[in-house]
């Protein structure tokens, strides 16, 4: 029996979606999470950074850009969950500028990931998984990365199938 994971940032608030400002009441990628775990089931942890995103999209991307040109490890607003608890980590994160947000990053190296698998998923806006799973490779080299799932932020009602299978190829 797998013990399940789902760690997931995600932001509410003000995104573009198929090329529309929206304000989001639920984040995409937490959306998502809760799809997963109703399928899965296991644990929903939610990679917060102790400095919020700003609402806004604009002052969002600014902070973002700067973090990734900075390298930057934002600090987690809570202590990680027992991770020798669980043996299979669904990961998921919104692509930002082409990877992951930087707090995903300080979550992946702060937790000793070795020996679990990694089954990653993103949601976005066109740009599929951009870098995002040779980062999680670098950032995790003795962990089992599964096939990894990009889901475009208009297509997540209609997801499901796309779900169902996805965690079936992966066993879980
Ligand atoms: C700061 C920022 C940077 C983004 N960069 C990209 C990008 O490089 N490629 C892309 O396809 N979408 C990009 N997006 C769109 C998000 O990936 C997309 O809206 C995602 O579904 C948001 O998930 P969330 O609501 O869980 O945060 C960006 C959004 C933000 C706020």
């Amino acid at each position: 029996m797998s013990q399940i994971l789902i760690a997931y940032f995600s932001k509410a608030g003000e995104n573009y979606v198929s090329g529309a400002m929206k304000e989001l009441p639920v984040g995409n990628t937490a959306h998502v999470a809760a799809m997963l775990q109703e399928r899965a089931g296991g644990d929903l942890w939610e990679i917060r950074p102790r400095e919020p995103y700003p609402d806004g999209y604009r002052d969002c991307v600014a902070r973002s850009k700067r973090e990734l040109q900075e390298k930057a490890r934002p600090e987690l607003a809570d202590t990680l969950p027992d991770l020798s608890a669980y043996n299979a980590v669904i990961l998921g994160y919104p692509i930002w500028c082409g990877t992951m947000p930087m707090p995903v990053w300080t979550f992946l190296e702060a937790g000793d990931f070795s020996g679990k698998a990694i089954l990653p998923f993103c949601t976005h806006e066109g740009s599929g998984l951009a870098r995002s799973v040779e980062d999680i490779r670098a950032l995790c080299p003795q962990s089992q990365i599964g096939e990894a799932l990009a889901i475009h932020g208009s297509h997540i009602p209609e997801s499901g199938d796309a779900l169902d299978s996805w965690l079936r190829r992966a066993g879980l």
